[in-house]
């Protein structure tokens, strides 16, 4: 043997997760995402906040591709985002998203909601689908409603079972818009307490909310968006005593009178 090799199957994973570079996106004449340039580490929780038409779902949604971009580019864990087919499949799964309406499938169980993407995606089998569905729906605190529809259950519940079900496909990145914006305020907390422990326990996490507790408490960052553009980033701390924008203190001091 010679010098000590290092090995190429070794090489230290990146400390980026989610890459975006001068990413651009018109519909028609509108420019909704102009320049964007944002990175998100391993572990790390970004709450994207800004006023309404800013973007932020638009840059959520364009994170799995549930829209196009115009240029720029996106990667997640070092790979461009797949165009179309199998790969495209296995971003959605690689990338858990949850919206403010809970998106369930009506005609099946709660139980099957959260096996099916694991058996026709990931192709589990049957029996370890539904004993990782039973162990997540007990871990987000709704294990006995397993042979209910999503309609018997409340909106809290449901979206505890999106989250759920988001988690089965064992996601790199889950992305969260305006997960709590639908339900009633006492709901509001069982949810926000889900996510807080996902964040704990290191998930990866893009988070739009106009929760500021959470976003206090739960974010490494705060990325603030107007008009198309990340204006401020911050650490929750400094962004919440000390905007730097006009834009942002605007912003806070309509959201913090109520
Ligand atoms: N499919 C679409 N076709 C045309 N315009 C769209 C489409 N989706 C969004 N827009 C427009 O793009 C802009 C950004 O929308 P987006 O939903 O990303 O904003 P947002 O920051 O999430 O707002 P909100 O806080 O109200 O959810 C808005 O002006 C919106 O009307
Ligand atoms: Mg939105």
């Amino acid at each position: 043997m010679t010098a000590v090799s290092v090995s190429k199957d070794a090489a230290p994973t990146s400390e980026d997760l989610v890459v975006l570079s001068k990413v651009n996106k018109h519909f028609g004449a509108l420019h909704v995402l102009q320049d964007i340039d944002l990175t998100i580490g391993r572990g790390e929780v970004v709450v994207v906040i800004g006023p309404s038409g800013s973007g932020k779902s638009t840059l959520c949604r364009t994170i799995n591709r549930l829209e196009t971009i115009d240029d720029g580019a996106i990667s997640i864990d070092g790979q461009p985002l797949p165009q179309e087919g199998k790969d495209l499949a296995r971003l959605r799964a690689d990338v858990g998203m949850v919206f403010q309406s809970f998106n369930l499938f009506a005609h099946k169980t709660v139980l099957q909601n959260v096996m099916l993407g694991q058996v026709k995606v990931r192709k589990a089998e049957k029996g370890a689908a539904e004993e990782k569905a039973r162990r997540l729906l007990d871990r987000v605190g709704v294990g006995s409603q397993a042979d209910k529809y999503p309609a018997q259950l409340s909106g809290g519940q449901q979206q505890r079972v999106a989250i759920a079900r988001a988690l089965a496909m064992d996601p790199k990145v889950m992305l969260f818009d305006e997960p709590t914006s639908a339900l009633d305020p006492e709901m509001i907390n069982e949810v926000l307490e889900v996510m807080q422990q996902l964040a704990q326990e290191g998930m990866t996490m893009v988070v739009v909310t106009h929760e500021m507790g959470f976003a206090r408490s739960a974010a490494n960052r705060v990325v603030f968006m107007a008009d198309g553009r990340i204006v401020e980033e911050a650490t929750p701390d400094k962004f919440f005593s000390a905007p730097r924008s006009d834009r942002a203190k605007d912003f806070l001091s309509k959201i913090l009178q109520h």
